[in-house]
């Protein structure tokens, strides 16, 4: 980590140990230092019986270390495990007082921070505070097929097409097939008539955010990419060079978008059973987050229209299941180098 710290300018490591005692932290930080490394210690520390056998059952037994092992068997040894961490753990205090850290008490139910002393910093605090360990769906979908799908334009505000207000009315019992039962969801769209149409027979209660709208192509709102490719070529071909870091004339990058989106992933970390119908481009960045797809990937991914998508953020990966409603929609999805859409290989 410390070479990937110096030679490949890396920004945010994560060292993932037990480093459980006073001299062993000290090491570290005397280590980090002479690398500039700024070191931000994080103890999870739990007193509460029921969510530390809550959390061996749900995440432990499933961890690489007990692949293959009875549950029962795994959850014996890792609180064997606990009990030897007992005799030697220390843990952060008042001795501890010279360096940064946060002490996350029974899961979020109290945070302590010490001396923390810049912006990013306080991103991983906000970020950690927002993490629950609760068991929830995430669903996804991009809004019925639209007006502006059948010509090939992008961004606008259109109605949905026929097929897509066919989409609409499918929905709600195609989630609740999918749910398997009468739990409660909240509907998340954005501002844009395409998504609200596409969620208004669902019987959940609704959000709309801003944040949730497609990716604005400035100047080329409205155009399709043949247009683009004949008004701006440079433009057209620096977007397919760098497909995430392109910014639109006028409008955002998928790096924008991420950004824009931080409030959607806390809020997600946080609350159970949402489903978002939203667009494209926003799409894939959520879908990226939680599938830990790499950036120079996530821009070209294949998300169809009509197809409701299941995430379960479990510890150890994040379970994905593809609902088709097989109802026929155009092919928003534009292969590298191309115009036309739809996918050729
Ligand atoms: O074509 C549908 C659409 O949602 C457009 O509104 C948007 O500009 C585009 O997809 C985003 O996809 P891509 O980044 O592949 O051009």
């Amino acid at each position: 980590m410390l070479q990937w710290f110096d030679r490949e300018n890396g920004a945010v490591g994560i060292f993932d140990a037990t480093n459980s005692t006073r001299a062993r932290r000290r090491w570290i930080k005397e280590l980090m230092e002479e690398h500039n490394v700024d070191p931000l210690f994080v103890e999870s520390w739990s007193d509460d019986q029921e969510l530390i056998m809550h959390n061996i059952l749900d995440v432990k037994t499933g961890s690489p270390d007990y692949e293959g092992m009875d549950p029962e068997k795994a959850t014996k040894d890792f609180m064997e495990r606990i009990k030897k961490y007992e005799q030697v753990y220390e843990t952060l205090d008042e001795y501890d007082s010279d360096l940064t850290y946060v002490k996350v008490v029974n899961v979020n139910a109290q945070v302590i921070i010490n001396r923390i002393q810049c912006y990013l910093e306080s991103r991983i605090i906000y970020y950690l505070m927002n993490l629950h360990i609760k068991r929830g769906c995430i669903w996804l979908s991009r809004h019925g097929e639209s007006e502006y799908n059948l010509t090939g334009q992008l961004g606008g505000d259109s109605n949905l097409s026929e097929r897509g207000n066919m989409y609409a009315h499918k929905l709600p019992k195609l989630v609740k097939d999918a749910l398997g039962d009468d739990r409660p969801l909240t509907v998340w769209t954005s501002t844009l008539r395409r998504t609200q149409q596409t969620a208004r027979f669902l019987p959940y209660r609704q959000m709309q955010w801003k944040a949730l709208d497609e990716l604005d192509a400035g100047v080329c709102d409205g155009m399709t990419y043949k247009e683009i490719e004949q008004t701006y070529p440079e433009d057209f071909r620096a977007r397919d060079e760098n497909k995430f870091q392109y910014r639109y004339r006028g409008g955002e990058s998928y790096q924008d978008v991420v950004a824009r989106l931080e409030p959607i992933i806390m809020e997600l970390e946080r609350q159970d059973n949402i489903l978002i119908v939203t667009h494209q481009a926003v799409l894939r960045c959520i879908y990226a987050y939680f599938m830990n797809v790499p950036q120079d990937r996530s821009p070209w991914m294949e998300v169809p229209l009509h197809t409701l998508i299941k995430l379960e953020p479990r510890a150890y990966q994040t379970f994905e299941t593809r609902v088709p409603a097989n109802i026929p929609a155009v092919s928003t999805y534009r292969e590298k180098g191309q115009t036309t859409l739809g996918e050729k290989s």
